[in-house]
């Protein structure tokens, strides 16, 4: 009976529960030939010794769809392209642990590899794919950044949460006269935030994309006041920075997680408008990671079932070395080469971009 590996890596994000049920249920209903086992905290679970894999039949996968998180756990601390091992001195060093992760998966006897995460995980992917191992990525990313997909599921969920906090953002800075600045999650691409601030009704949307001017910033802001009285609502992602300014965030201490952690730049907003005499209180909230927690909104469940199906079909029909892409309102497939070959930043001609310049939003630009 072939066996399927299914993995989770990279930060979570609401639906991953969907795809391993969607994965699960397909191959149950293709006639049950299959033996489905999901990689504990994602390749981390098949590398250790004994592995830590759990079997993922109907009983496991019931229900799950409305999960938030998922039942495998995750991690972004096991990429073994550069797998944190610690010295008996307590120092850290990576080791590039590839070829005994191939090793792993064809000794534990799987077939094919279903691999469901983002950029970073996708590159993984190809590397095993390079070295032979069956594999099909399924992409994965509240930011939405991955160019070889229009969709990614979990961002339309994070963009729900983000604006029902926007909603009630809203209605603080009306009560009190201020200025809110809502931070929101965007590491690279300001979708989040772009999308929040049109469905909110931002006056103000910060993006990675367009670095900011102050004095934009605070003409706009000056605008919606008359003697004193006015509000103003901010979203700005995680990602945004000043013209001539840099990110706002700082290295983990943990070894194999390169990413610089962001989050900040909205109390630094707020610390530059104070500095330059902004005449209203100013407040920030940082939404940080409620964006990536509970349950999955139906839109989110719906995409992530179909694109779990999607990579059972692909290991039947021995169609490797893709990762499932949603595209044209369909599913398709593009190879791991072009998944992970350019990255989905928010391009300024976008419509969502003049819809929200026509609404009067700034970007402070
Ligand atoms: O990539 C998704 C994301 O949510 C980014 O927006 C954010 O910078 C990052 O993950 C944070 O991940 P973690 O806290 O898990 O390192």
């Amino acid at each position: 009976m072939p066996k399927i590996l299914v993995a989770t890596g990279g930060g979570d994000c609401p639906g991953l529960n969907a795809v391993i049920r969607g994965v699960v249920k397909a191959s149950i209903s293709e006639g049950g030939d299959y033996e489905i086992w999901g990689s504990i905290e994602a390749f981390n679970g098949i590398l250790k010794e004994p592995a830590e894999i759990v079997p993922l039949s109907n009983n496991e996968v019931r229900g799950i769809h409305v999960k938030g998180g998922t039942i495998i756990k995750t991690t972004n601390r096991g990429n073994p392209l550069k797998f944190p091992i610690q010295n008996e001195n307590g120092e850290w060093r990576t080791k590039n642990r590839v070829d005994e992760l191939v090793s792993k998966i064809k000794d534990n006897g799987f077939d094919a590899v279903i691999s469901i995460g983002g950029d970073g995980s996708q590159k993984i992917s190809l590397a095993l794919a390079e070295k032979g191992v069956n594999m099909v990525g399924v992409p994965k990313t509240i930011d939405n950044d991955l160019n070889a997909t229009d969709l990614t599921f979990g961002f339309s969920t994070a963009v729900q949460i983000a604006t029902d906090s926007f909603d009630k953002l809203v209605t603080t800075a009306n009560s009190h006269n201020r200025v809110m600045i809502m931070e929101v999650m965007g590491r690279d691409a300001g979708w989040i935030a772009l999308h929040t601030a049109i469905a909110g009704g931002a006056e103000i949307c910060l993006i990675p994309e367009i670095p900011y001017d102050l004095n934009k910033v605070l003409e706009k802001i000056n605008t919606r006041y008359h003697q004193g009285k006015g509000y103003v609502n901010v979203v700005i992602a995680e990602g945004a920075k000043l013209k001539n300014g840099s990110v706002v965030g700082s290295k983990a201490s943990n070894v194999g997680d390169e990413h610089i952690k962001l989050g900040g730049i909205g109390n630094a907003l707020r610390a530059q408008l104070e500095a330059e005499k902004c005449a209203y209180q100013v407040r920030t909230t940082i939404l940080g990671h409620t964006q990536r927690g509970g349950t999955p909104i139906a839109f989110d469940r719906i995409l992530a079932t179909a694109m779990g199906v999607k990579a059972f079909k692909l290991v039947k029909a021995g169609d490797f070395g893709k990762m499932v892409s949603y595209k044209n309102n369909g599913l398709t497939a593009v190879t791991l080469q072009e998944a992970v070959a350019s990255y989905n930043h928010v391009n300024l001609d976008h419509y969502l971009i003049e819809t929200a310049r026509a609404l009067g939003i700034s970007f402070g630009d």
